[in-house]
């Protein structure tokens, strides 16, 4: 079944992340927008006829496009694990007609491999207009995101969750918590599959058909993402997330 996003808050999110509230007059593309749920925010400025939403997932973006038919809907095939496995692999992106004062991507490298993330930030940059600003999310392992409420890192968080959804599915995902976060600990990057299969520092999985393809998590420590990008600026996460945020600016 296609992916179609729930999550909400990401204008606020990036809103407090770039230190701008007001968008107005802005282009903006929220690449690996899905349906557009930064238009939905409460809190968004943005002027729907100068957003763009580029995604892998061609059901998101006709659903976008019926709810906001003033922006800029863009089906991109390119190949995601699980998102869009029949995708063309290293796909260019399109040509787009404007460059832009913001491009945002929630949680988009958090679900590709390193090397896509690193071809698609060049790229990227390369749409910035002058003075424009490039933000996307990442989750550091390490990082405790909610101390006091929740006291286990990223990773522990991630895998409960994996078994809570398999759960609610009626499927038993059988991992050993501790075990997996013990492994990856001293990792500064790694891959974790299906919620079960680890693999520390290379993307070199084994081969998963389409439909064994259920999750693919990237994590990055923000050490090692500073050292991937290292003209850029690393924040930690706000508005009650997990995600840290990259921005580079031009
Ligand atoms: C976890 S979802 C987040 C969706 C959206 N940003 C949000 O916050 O609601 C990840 C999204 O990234 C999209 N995606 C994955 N790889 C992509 C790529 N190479 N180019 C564009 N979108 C991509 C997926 O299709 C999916 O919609």
């Amino acid at each position: 079944m296609a992916f179609l996003s729930s999550k909400t808050g990401q204008f606020t999110y990036f809103s407090l992340q770039l230190g701008e509230r007001d968008w107005r007059g802005k282009n903006v593309l929220d690449f690996g927008g899905n349906i557009g749920n930064m238009l939905r925010d409460r809190n968004c400025t943005i002027d729907p006829e100068r957003y763009w939403c580029l995604d892998v997932v061609a059901e998101s973006i006709a659903t976008g496009q019926a709810a906001f038919p003033k922006s800029h809907w863009i089906f991109y095939d390119r190949y995601c694990f699980f998102f869009n496995p029949d995708g063309a692999r290293d796909l260019e992106l399109p040509p787009l007609e404007v460059l832009f004062d913001y491009i945002v991507a929630y949680s988009v490298f958090t679900n590709t491999s390193r090397s896509d993330m690193l071809d698609l930030v060049k790229q990227l940059e390369a749409k910035l207009a002058p003075g424009g600003a490039l933000a996307f999310t990442f989750i550091d392992p390490r990082h405790s995101s909610w101390p006091g409420r929740y006291n286990a890192n990223n990773l522990v968080w991630r895998l409960e969750r994996e078994i809570f959804l398999e759960k609610e599915k009626g499927n038993k995902l059988d991992i050993d918590v501790p075990g997996l976060a013990e492994q990856a600990r001293d990792a500064e990057w790694f891959v974790l599959v299906n919620g079960e299969d680890l693999y520390l520092e290379t993307e070199q999985t084994k081969h998963y058909a389409p439909e064994q393809q259920r999750t693919y998590h990237t994590f990055y420590t923000a050490e090692y993402l500073r050292s991937l990008f290292p003209r850029a600026t690393i924040v930690p996460p706000v508005n009650d997330e997990m995600q840290h945020c990259c921005i580079i600016r031009k």
